[in-house]
């Protein structure tokens, strides 16, 4: 018989609850990546780097990340041709599909193909980590074109950030523009229990395999309170228009009682360092381009919400404006963003192995009381 003290209390949303611990990433005294500032990692801008020290936990020597790359990108050369057959028949059926339930399901089926359904010894589960990172920018870049209706081109090589920009935007991009991006990814890269991460962990805790795992933050990381913020900032910024109606629209939000996408965050509450840190590097890129409109009206928006909610933006706020900026169209924003986030999500998966107990909370129930079964016919 459960003798336990009947619970009253409990944490919406499981805010402020300390649901494990982890050695990946820390936010206490500044977001740091296993020990390391993300100011310098976000610097030095070199996403493969970044997601090497969080798959193996320490920074690879420049032979060890020279092979990562390598890896990387022989995973993104060898998609299993069945998965992109299968993509290709659902780009003819549904070519409006958002590309993130095409990642979606393409991540499924390679779990399908590669028949994973058990955690594997924590080689193989690394070997399976580097192949996602290569894999899932090749999928989302082949997804792209079988849905436009061409044929699926060549992955160019070379690191994720040069060939993801340049097979999106169908340009070469500049030296320039691919640190830019690089240094998005560093900052997508890792977040500790957020909700697609915590998702991820939960899977995993059941015995179940590292692609359902991914499967479900992919699924999870959509929501537009979560990843799929960074689509809706640009949105909200089309819709605004110009920095003279920002104050009445905002306005218009809060009054309609509607949250303003890319602001708040449940952690920070007094900023996002990674925000602050993408915000300077946005308005230096667009200095003295059409894009300076986009910034004044972005920090027109800013001031409002500090003044009116004392909110600040977070990271979604400023990579949406970095992505337009090179080109890219919306919906591939948060696609970008499971790209990145595969790396401390496979990381966190790996830990979550390594130590594992089942995840299972308990609720609080708050229905009707006991109540006498009334047989169908006396309904
Ligand atoms: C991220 C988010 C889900 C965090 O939620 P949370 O931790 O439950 O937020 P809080 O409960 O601490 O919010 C406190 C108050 O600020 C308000 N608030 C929070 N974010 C807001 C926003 N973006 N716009 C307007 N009001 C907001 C809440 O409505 C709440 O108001 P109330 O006290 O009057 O009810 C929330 O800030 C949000 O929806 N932001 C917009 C979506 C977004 O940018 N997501 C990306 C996150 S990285």
């Amino acid at each position: 018989m459960n003798t336990a003290p009947a619970q009253t209390e409990f944490a919406k949303g499981l805010a402020g609850v300390t649901a494990g611990r982890t050695a990946i990433c820390s936010l206490e005294g500044g977001l740091r990546y296993r020990g390391y500032d993300i100011e310098p990692l976000a610097r030095a801008g070199d996403f493969e780097e970044v997601a090497y020290l969080l798959l193996h936990g320490e920074l690879p020597t420049p032979a060890e990340r020279a092979a990562f790359g390598e890896r990387i990108t022989a995973a993104a050369t060898t998609v299993d041709p069945a998965a992109l057959d299968a993509l290709a028949t659902l780009a003819r059926t549904s070519p409006h599909a958002a590309p993130m339930d095409a990642l979606r399901t393409g991540i499924s089926m390679l779990g399908l193909l590669e028949r994973d359904d058990t955690p594997g010894p924590r080689p193989a589960l690394i070997a399976q980590a580097e192949r996602l990172l290569g894999q899932t920018p090749a999928l989302l870049a082949a997804w792209m074109d079988l849905s436009t209706g061409r044929p699926v081109a060549a992955w160019p090589g070379g690191s994720i950030a040069a060939a993801l920009l340049s097979r999106l935007t169908g340009r070469t991009p500049t030296a320039a523009q691919v640190a830019a991006f690089n240094t998005t990814l560093v900052l997508y890269a890792e977040h500790e229990f957020n909700a697609s991460t915590f998702a991820a962990r939960t899977v995993v805790s059941t015995g179940s395999d590292m692609h359902s795992a991914i499967t479900a933050a992919i699924g999870t990381l959509k929501g537009p309170l979560h990843g799929g913020a960074n689509e809706k900032v640009l949105e909200v910024l089309g819709e605004i228009g110009s920095a003279d109606r920002a104050e009445a629209w905002v306005r218009e939000q809060f009054a309609a009682k509607k949250v303003v996408m890319g602001f708040g965050h449940r952690v920070y509450k007094d900023g996002d360092v990674r925000a602050k840190l993408l915000g300077r590097l946005c308005r230096e890129m667009v200095r003295g381009t059409p894009g300076d409109a986009l910034e004044d009206l972005a920090d027109r928006v800013e001031r409002i919400m500090l003044e009116a909610k004392g909110l600040k933006p977070n990271l979604d706020w400023p990579a949406a404006r970095v992505y337009h900026a090179l080109g890219l169209p919306v919906k591939v924003f948060t696609p970008i963003f499971v790209v990145a986030r595969m790396s401390g999500w496979t990381a966190h998966v790996i830990e979550q192995i390594g130590d594992n107990r089942l995840i299972r909370p308990t609720s609080l129930y708050c229905g009707p009381a006991l109540r006498e079964y009334v047989s169908p016919a006396d309904r």
